[in-house]
């Protein structure tokens, strides 16, 4: 089993609509029982809240699915998963903070498998508008298709 830990700040609009996102498409392509998906943010601000009525209202237009409670970074996600995928350098610099020194786990950034502007930040939309939530929704949707395709490669995985 792969394990995938998608990483912001807060858990309540990035990672967690990249979570859901990834889920949809193992899903539809039969690739359940090869790959696990968690979300999480490395600040405790919202631990135990649901996604901003704005994830919600965004995943729910693009029929994906979203059910999740915020939870932190921890140090033992270094080795319990795979790979941790952050959505920009705030994210990456709090991680390596706390990343242990038998980390196992391999860090990118989410727009490292970008089409366009690879290797950006995803945009925080905390602070802007509905708008923003969309612009989001496309760039997570597009990252997750390429790094599922990276994944499948990667780990030669093949559908149940
Ligand atoms: P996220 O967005 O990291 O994409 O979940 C944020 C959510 C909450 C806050 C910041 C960013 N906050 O400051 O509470």
């Amino acid at each position: 089993m792969i394990k995938v830990m998608f990483v912001c700040l807060g858990n309540i609009c990035r990672s967690p609509l990249a979570e859901a996102v990834f889920a949809q498409r193992v899903k539809e392509q039969n690739l359940e029982g090869k790959l696990e998906v968690e979300s999480c943010g490395t600040a405790a601000y919202h631990i135990g809240e649901k996604p901003d009525p704005r994830t919600i209202t965004v995943a729910q237009h693009h029929h994906i699915p979203i059910d999740h409670r915020a939870q932190q970074l921890k140090k033992e996600h270094f080795n319990t998963f795979d790979y941790l995928i952050v959505m920009d350098e705030s994210n990456a610099s709090n991680a390596k903070e706390i990343e242990p020194a038998n980390a196992t786990s391999i860090m990118y950034k989410l727009r490292d498998f970008d089409t366009e502007n690879e290797g950006s930040d995803v945009a925080d939309p905390w602070f802007g508008d509905e708008d923003g939530f969309e612009v989001c929704y496309q760039t997570v949707d597009r990252c997750v298709d390429e790094f599922l395709h990276f994944l499948v490669k990667k780990h030669n995985l093949t559908s149940a």
